[in-house]
C-alpha cells in the first residue's frame, strides 16, 4: 500500500481521462491511493505542491491500462501452426483436425501450476511494462475440473507476484475436450454442474466466458452455461461472431453479458441487442490481423449505436501471440479505423467496463491513481507509433512502480 503522505505532482502534462484528451496542460496530484488534484496549469495554486514530490513537467498522462481479454497462461507454443497457416491452412482447418486449441490443452495439463506460473510471468511483465494496471486472465486450456482450476490458480498468483490487478475468467466451454468427443452436451454439464459450482466454491473465477461458433459450442449451449453462471453470481461474456454469425453476441446480451468479443461477423441486431443490454463490444485486433481475417467488426455500426468499444490483446498462443498493448491501438486505428481516442478509450475506461469495473480506468479527482505518464506528446501518439520504451512512469494503487 501507497505511504498515506506521499504525494506526487506532474505539471503540464497533456491528459486523456479514459474518455477524452483534455483541451489544456494540467497539473495532477497524487496522495496516497488517490488523485486528489487535476486542475488546468493556467488556473494553478503552487500552493497546493507543497509537499509533493516533482514527478517532473510535460509528456502525456493516461489511465494504467486495462487489458480486459488475454490468455497469459497456456503451455506450450503452436508456431507449427503459424507455419500451417502461411502454407495456407485455416485456424478452423487446423482445429478441426485437433490442433490449434487442443494442441495447447494437451502441453497446458502436461504442465505444473508452477511451470505455468514461470512461463506467464514474463507474458504479464510484458504487458505490465507497457503500461497495463489491470488485466484479464482466462482459464480454457484445462477443459476438465482441475486442470482448468489449476489455471485459474496460476492466474491469481500472478496477481499477487506483480504490480497489477489480475481479474481471473473461467473459459471451460472454450473446446471439446477429447474425452467428450460426439458428446458436446456431455461436457457443457461439466461445466454447467462441476466446473462452474468448483471455481465458484473457491472463489477463484470473477466471469464466466464461453466460445460461441461452429468449431467450439452452440448458442443453446452457451446460454445453459451462461445459466450456471448466473446461478452462482458470476457475470459472464462471450467470444463470439469471431468466424460465423450464429447470433451468439445476442443471446449473450438477452442474458445482461458485460461484454461480447471479436464480433467480427456482427449484425444489425446484434448490435441493437448489445446497445439494449449496455454490453461492451471488445474489439481483438491482433486475432484478425494473426489469422489474416478479412471480416471487419461494425466499428461504424457500433459507433453509431453508442455501443462502447473496448480494444485488448487477446494474447493467446494461436490466433493472437501478441504482448504489447500499445501495439493494439495502433492496430485498431490502422485496422479498423478506429479513432486514436476511441482506441484508448478502449484500452482505460471502455476496457473496465467490459469487467465490469465500470467508472475505473479513469482518471478524475477521487479516482484511484492508477495511471502511465509516456514520452510523447500527444495522446493519439501512442497509437500513431509503434515504439517501446515509452512509458516514463507507470503508478498503481498510488505508488511508482516503474520510472523515477
Ligand atoms: O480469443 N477464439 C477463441 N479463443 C481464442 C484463441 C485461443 C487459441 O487459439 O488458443 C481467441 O482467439
Ligand atoms: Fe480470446
Amino acid at each position: 500500500m501507497a505511504n498515506n503522505k506521499q504525494r506526487y505532482i506532474w505539471r503540464d502534462i497533456s491528459l486523456f481521462d479514459g474518455l477524452k484528451t483534455l483541451p489544456k496542460p494540467m497539473a495532477v496530484i497524487t496522495q496516497g491511493e488517490r488523485v486528489v488534484t487535476m486542475t488546468p496549469m493556467d488556473g494553478f495554486d503552487e500552493s497546493q505542491a507543497d509537499g509533493c514530490h516533482d514527478m517532473g513537467r510535460g509528456g502525456v498522462m493516461t489511465p494504467g491500462l486495462v487489458d480486459c481479454h488475454t490468455h497469459l497462461v497456456f503451455g506450450g507454443a503452436r508456431a507449427d501452426e503459424f507455419e500451417a497457416r502461411l502454407e495456407g491452412a485455416s485456424y478452423e482447418e487446423i482445429a478441426r483436425r485437433g490442433g490449434g486449441i487442443l494442441s495447447t490443452v494437451y502441453a497446458t495439463r502436461e504442465a505444473s501450476e508452477q511451470t505455468l506460473f514461470n512461463a506467464a510471468l514474463p507474458r504479464l511483465k510484458a504487458l505490465v511494462e507497457d503500461g497495463v494496471t489491470t488485466v484479464e486472465i482466462k482459464s480454457g486450456y484445462g477443459l476438465d475440473v482441475a486442470n482448468e482450476l489449476k489455471m485459474l490458480r496460476v492466474a491469481r498468483r500472478l496477481g499477487e507476484a506483480l504490480p497489477v490487478r489480475v481479474l481471473t475468467t473461467l473459459l471451460g466451454a472454450h473446446a471439446l475436450p477429447p474425452e467428450y468427443e460426439n458428446d458436446s452436451d456431455g461436457y457443457i454439464d461439466l461445466v454447467c454442474n462441476e466446473m462452474i459450482p468448483a471455481a465458484a466454491a473457491e472463489g477463484l473465477a470473477d466471469a464466466v466466458d464461453v466460445f460461441c461458433e461452429k468449431i467450439a459450442f452452440s448458442v443453446a449451449q452457451c446460454e445453459r452455461v451462461f445459466k450456471a453462471a448466473q446461478a452462482h453470481g458470476l457475470p459472464i461474456k462471450a467470444h463470439a461472431e469471431q468466424l460465423s454469425n450464429l447470433g451468439g453476441a445476442a443471446m449473450a446480451a438477452r442474458h445482461g453479458a458485460l461484454s461480447a468479443d471479436h464480433i467480427e461477423y456482427l449484425d444489425d441486431a446484434g448490435i441493437a441487442a448489445m446497445r439494449e443490454a449496455g454490453s461492451v463490444a471488445v474489439i481483438l485486433p491482433g486475432a484478425f490481423h494473426t489469422l489474416r481475417e478479412t471480416q471487419q467488426p461494425p466499428i461504424a455500426g457500433l459507433r453509431e449505436a453508442g455501443v462502447p468499444m473496448a480494444v485488448a490483446t487477446d494474447a493467446n498462443p494461436g490466433s493472437s501471440p501478441l504482448f504489447m498493448p500499445t501495439l493494439m491501438l495502433n492496430l485498431a486505428c490502422t485496422l479498423f479505423r478506429m479513432t486514436p481516442q476511441e482506441a484508448l478509450a478502449g484500452m482505460t475506461a471502455n476496457g473496465a467496463a467490459a469487467l465490469g469495473l465500470k467508472g475505473q480506468g479513469q482518471l478524475h479527482e477521487g479516482a484511484v491513481a492508477d495511471l502511465c505518464v509516456w514520452g510523447i506528446e500527444t495522446p493519439a501518439e501512442l497509437a500513431y507509433a509503434v515504439q517501446p520504451g515509452r512509458l516514463r512512469q507507470r503508478v498503481y494503487q498510488g505508488e511508482l512502480t516503474h520510472g523515477r
